[in-house]
C-alpha cells in the first residue's frame, strides 16, 4: 500500500513495514547521498569516493554552478541523510518554435532517476518524478524537460512523450593505423583539416548557435508543431570536455586532451567529440553542417570523420568505436564513403531501450514535436 500527501509518500515495505518518506530539494549534505545513489546505481565501475570527487568538480562548471544543477529526492524525515530516491535536473537553454513564433528559454534535462533496489515498485520514482514535473510547471518555470532514458514507458506514464532517437555508429576497422589515416587524408588538398583545440570550442559554439537561430527560423514546420532546439552553448559543451578529463584521470593516467574536434573552414563544417572512455566510444557530440552546399558538406565529413577515426586510434586500444546520434543525411553518405575506403561498414539503427530521448512540456501539454538537432552534446 501507498499513500502520498503533498510532500509526503508512506510506502508499506515486506522488511520495513510502513515508512514515510519525504519529498524535496536536497541540501548540500543530501547532494552528496545523491552522488552516491546515482553512482552505486549507474556507475558500479568507478569507486564511491572518485565518483563523487568527481561529480564536485563537474558542479563548478558554470552550466551546474548556482542553480544550473538541481537534485531531489525522497528522504526519511528522522536520517534526512537516507536518501531512498533521487534525480538530477541540469538546465538547458532550447530554442523554442511554435504558434508565438521563435523564442529562447531555459528547461531541464532530468537525469539518474534511482531507487534503492530494496525500495523499488512502490511509485516511489513516480512520485519523486511527477513532483519534479510539478516544479518544473511552477517555479521553475521549464516549457520543456527533456530525459534519455532507458526505460522509456516508465516516462510516458507520467506525461513524458518518446521521440525518434536514431544514431550510427562504426567500430574502428581491426589493424587501421594512425599512419594509413593520415596518408589518406593528406591525398585530399581541396579540403584542408584540422583539429580544434579547447580553447577554440566557445567559438565554435557561438557561431554554430548564430546559424542555428536562422535555421530554426527557416525551418519547414508542418502546421501544429512545435520545434525544440537545444542550444549548444559553450558550458553545455565545457561539461563534456570536463567529463572527458575526469575520464582520462581514471583510464589514462591523465593523458592530455588535446583535441575536442576537427574543421573544414572552406566548408563551414565541423565537428566536436567527446572521448568517453568509460564506454570506449568517440561520441561524436556535434556535427555543424555548412548550410548551403550538401555535397561540399559531405565531402568536409568525410576528411572530418576521418580526422575522428584518427583521434579513436590515437587512444590505443581505448576507444573502438565511434558513435553519432541524430546523422543527416550528408553524415551518413560520408560514413558509408569512408567506410568503403577504410573497410568498414556503419550501423543506423534506433536507440530503442537506451537514451531513448523523450520529451515533456509544461503541464503536460501533448504536441507534435520535432527535436532537432537531436544530437549527443543535448543529453545528461
Ligand atoms: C526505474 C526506477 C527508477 C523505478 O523506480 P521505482 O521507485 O521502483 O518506480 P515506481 O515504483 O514509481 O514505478 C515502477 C515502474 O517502473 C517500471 N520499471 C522499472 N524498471 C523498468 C525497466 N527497466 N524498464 C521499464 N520499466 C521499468 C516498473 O515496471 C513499474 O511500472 P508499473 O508502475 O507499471 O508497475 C528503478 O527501477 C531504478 O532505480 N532502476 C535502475 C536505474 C534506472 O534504470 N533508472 C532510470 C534511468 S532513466
Amino acid at each position: 500500500m501507498t499513500t502520498s500527501q503533498d510532500h509526503r509518500i508512506t510506502i508499506n515495505t515486506p522488511d520495513d513495514g510502513l515508512i514515510e518518506l519525504v519529498f524535496g530539494e536536497a541540501s548540500p549534505e543530501q547532494r552528496v547521498e545523491c552522488f552516491k545513489q546515482a553512482g552505486r546505481t549507474f556507475v558500479r565501475s568507478v569507486p564511491e569516493d572518485q565518483w563523487v570527487a568527481a561529480e564536485k568538480q563537474l558542479e563548478q562548471l558554470p552550466l551546474l554552478r548556482g542553480k544550473g544543477c538541481r537534485h531531489w529526492c525522497l528522504y526519511k524525515p528522522d536520517a534526512p541523510k537516507e536518501i531512498v530516491s533521487s534525480l538530477r535536473a541540469i538546465r538547458r537553454e532550447v530554442l523554442i518554435r511554435d504558434e508565438r513564433g521563435v523564442r529562447q528559454e531555459t528547461g531541464y534535462d532530468i537525469a539518474m532517476v534511482a531507487t534503492d533496489a530494496k525500495y523499488r515498485g512502490h511509485g516511489l520514482a513516480s512520485f519523486l518524478t511527477r513532483k519534479v514535473g510539478e516544479w518544473a510547471d511552477g517555479p521553475g518555470a521549464a516549457p520543456v524537460t527533456t530525459l534519455y532514458t532507458a526505460v522509456g514507458p516508465f516516462y510516458v506514464k507520467l506525461g513524458w512523450e518518446l521521440l525518434p532517437a536514431p544514431q550510427v555508429s562504426c567500430e574502428l576497422p581491426p589493424g587501421v593505423s594512425l599512419d594509413a589515416l593520415q596518408r589518406k587524408r593528406g591525398g585530399n588538398q581541396l579540403l584542408p583539416t584540422r583539429l580544434a583545440g579547447p580553447d577554440e570550442m566557445p567559438d565554435l559554439c557561438n557561431r554554430d548557435i548564430a546559424q542555428l537561430r536562422t535555421r530554426v527560423e527557416a525551418y519547414d514546420l508542418a502546421p501544429n508543431t512545435s520545434l525544440v532546439t537545444t542550444l549548444p552553448i559553450p558550458e553545455q559543451l565545457e561539461w563534456y570536455q570536463e567529463m572527458a578529463k575526469l575520464q582520462s584521470l581514471t583510464w589514462c593516467n591523465g593523458r592530455e586532451i588535446k583535441a575536442v574536434g576537427a574543421i573544414c573552414e572552406e566548408a563551414d563544417t565541423w565537428i566536436l567529440w567527446y572521448q568517453d572512455l568509460s564506454h570506449k566510444e568517440l561520441k561524436i557530440v556535434r556535427v555543424k553542417p555548412g548550410y548551403g552546399n550538401p555535397d561540399l558538406t559531405k565531402q568536409a565529413l568525410v576528411q572530418l570523420l576521418s580526422r575522428a577515426m584518427e583521434e579513436a586510434v590515437s587512444w590505443e586500444g581505448l576507444l573502438a568505436k565511434i558513435m553519432i546520434w541524430d546523422p543527416s543525411s550528408e553524415v551518413l553518405g560520408a560514413l558509408e564513403m569512408l567506410g568503403k575506403e577504410m573497410g568498414f561498414t556503419p550501423k543506423s539503427e534506433m536507440r530503442d531501450g537506451v537514451n531513448q530521448t523523450s520529451i515533456r512540456w509544461a503541464k503536460a501539454d501533448k504536441r507534435q514535436t520535432i527535436f532537432w538537432p537531436n544530437e549527443y552534446y543535448a543529453c545528461n
